[in-house]
């Protein structure tokens, strides 16, 4: 069994309609420690050696957010150049995380096809993403496809939140009972509510 760390972040966690109901879901899942980064620490007073504690007793690390300016809400940013400290995770003697699996679980007000070379954004989801990914990668962590919602902002009206909160589910589920497919996550350019690829039935590896 595998120990997942969710990093939940949301400035306005009363008026979201995808993320909270998501972070809700997080919660529930046996095996899976779901930290809402804004409500422990509403002044940014990050508590570092806390941080890296629960990292190290961690094997997955999930950052579950809104997409904000291409990136994360700014406590994430801050979670970030404060807790991934040289000597820790990072540098000659920084091997706390290596080995260990990172991914963005993440919701954008933009539809699919902003995400795309030819769309608006004029390139796609996962490397918009690429700080993320050279950060895990510079800590030794494996990087797999971000798990993403798109169009967040209707996703209520169109029915679509229990549907992407089940997805969830099963993500979470499946990689705390090691039975996601590693190799495929890592190399996929998205995961979203179609998982069947990337879980493994039968025996956990
Ligand atoms: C400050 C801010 C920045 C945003 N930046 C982006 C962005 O870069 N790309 C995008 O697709 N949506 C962007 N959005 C839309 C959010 O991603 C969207 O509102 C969110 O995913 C909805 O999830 P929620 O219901 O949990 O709040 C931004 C919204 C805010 C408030």
């Amino acid at each position: 069994m595998a120990k997942v760390l969710v990093l939940f972040a949301h400035p306005r966690p009363d008026t979201s309609e995808v993320n909270q109901p998501l972070f809700q879901t997080a919660q529930a899942v046996e095996g899976v420690s779901a930290i809402d980064l804004y409500a422990e620490y509403p002044d940014f007073g990050i508590d570092i050696d806390r941080e890296q504690a629960r990292l190290v007793a961690h094997d997955v690390i999930v950052f579950q957010h809104p997409l904000y300016w291409y990136s994360a809400p700014a406590i994430m940013k801050e979670w970030q150049d404060l807790v991934l400290e040289h000597g820790f995770a990072y540098g000659l003697h920084g091997k706390a995380l290596q080995g260990k699996i990172f991914l963005n679980a993440i919701t954008t007000g933009a539809r699919p096809e902003a995400y795309s070379t030819e769309g608006m954004n004029h390139a796609e989801l996962r490397s918009l993403l690429g700080p993320f990914e050279k950060t895990a990668d510079l800590c030794g962590m494996r990087y797999l496809a971000p798990f993403v919602m798109f169009g967040a902002g209707r996703a209520r009206e169109e029915d679509r939140v229990t549907v992407h909160r089940n997805a969830y589910d099963d993500l979470l589920k499946a990689l705390v009972a090691d039975r996601f497919d590693l190799d495929k996550a890592s190399k996929a350019a998205l995961l979203t509510d179609v998982l069947d690829d990337f879980i493994l039935k039968g025996e956990a590896v």
